[in-house]
């Protein structure tokens, strides 16, 4: 056969396909060659990816592979499921025959753009919160150099009074 029992098992019945709304990353990429998709969704808590999704339209091997991925990294640190590689999920599987081992690719990439693009969300809001704070701590100087001139003038014009 051309494909592994497990290959065909996760074929049959993915685990984690779908999509999760609001997700923290998402990534997606396609095969130009064959012309498949893949999104990858994740949701971290702490640093671990507490769920991961995806949605392919593709081959079989694709699919195995995209649920395979999924199970691999899902409750794993952010720098554990960066580690996994195609060969890993290649292997989880039993083997991939070598035309179809590009098909993991898609997998494997897909869940990176989503941890970078994750990261990347996280990087701009902790420079929005560093902005905020800064507006605020300004705001208040500010407030508290008119007080003090204003207490200033008034305390001059009392005593030249
Ligand atoms: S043939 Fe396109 S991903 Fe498998």
């Amino acid at each position: 056969m051309l494909y592994s029992a497990k290959v065909m098992e996760h074929f049959s019945n993915p685990r984690n396909a779908g999509k999760i709304s609001r997700p923290d990353g998402e990534g997606i990429v396609g095969n130009i060659k064959c012309g498949d998709q893949l999104t990858i969704y994740i949701k971290v808590e702490g640093d671990r990816l507490s769920d991961v999704r995806f949605l392919v339209f593709g081959c079989a091997a694709s699919i195995a592979t995209s649920s395979m991925t999924t199970e691999l990294v899902k409750g794993k640190t952010i720098a554990e499921a960066m580690a996994v590689t195609e060969q890993d999920v290649i292997d989880a599987l039993d083997g991939l025959p070598p035309v179809k081992h590009h098909c993991s690719n898609l997998a494997v990439s897909a869940l990176r753009l989503a941890i970078q693009d994750y990261e990347e969300k996280k990087t701009k809001s902790a420079v929005q919160r560093l902005q905020m704070s800064l507006l605020k701590s300004l705001t208040s100087l500010k407030d508290r150099i008119v007080t003090h001139m204003m207490y200033r003038l008034h305390g001059r014009e009392d005593s030249e009074e």
